[in-house]
């Protein structure tokens, strides 16, 4: 065989074999993701309905008595400090990246001045991620598609 047709035959099994591996590892990284191939940004899972059945009832129970049955926040909340906002598409919650949401959830804002309580040892990553993926399951598709942008440009 010529030297040059010994190279092209390399190049073409090389090329092949990059567009495998590329395949194989653009199959692995969707893997276990039902949502994979959707473009669903950030960690919350809205569309995981079991997900945010449990997380409906753990508002229920944890959150419900500051932020309002309905997400409709403790009455005055907007001129008010100290008083819990409301987490439906008429407070500021959606304008926040998945990230810093559940580190509100975890930490709370006692330590900075403020009373949300921490959930760290309360709850479980997993209830938190529940709790705010109900809540984000709330909101309007036009909200939920914002949210997804900013959650995009956080990175
Ligand atoms: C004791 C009342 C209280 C309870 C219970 C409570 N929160 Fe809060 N939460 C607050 C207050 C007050 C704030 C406003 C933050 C501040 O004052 O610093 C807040 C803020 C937040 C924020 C930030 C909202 C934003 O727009 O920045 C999130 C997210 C949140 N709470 C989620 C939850 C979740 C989820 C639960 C239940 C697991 C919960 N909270 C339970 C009082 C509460």
């Amino acid at each position: 065989m010529e030297l040059s047709r010994v190279v092209t035959l390399g190049a073409l099994a090389a090329g092949v074999a990059l567009v495998g591996w590329i395949w194989l590892a653009a199959g692995q990284s969707g893997a276990g993701r039902p949502d994979a191939g959707m473009a669903q940004a950030g960690l919350l899972r809205p569309d995981d309905t079991e997900l945010v059945s449990r997380g409906a009832e753990i508002y229920a129970r944890a959150c419900a008595n500051c932020h309002g049955a309905r997400l409709e926040g403790q009455p005055g909340w907007r001129t008010r400090r100290g008083l819990a906002p409301a987490h439906d598409e008429t407070g500021h919650t959606w304008h926040h990246p998945d990230g810093m949401l559940l580190r509100v959830v975890r930490e709370g804002t006692v330590r900075m001045g403020g009373a949300m309580p921490a959930f760290k040892g309360v709850l479980t990553e997993e209830e938190m991620l529940a709790v705010m993926s109900f809540i984000k399951s709330r909101w309007p598709r036009k909200v939920r598609e914002a949210h997804d942008a900013i959650n995009a440009r956080a990175g």
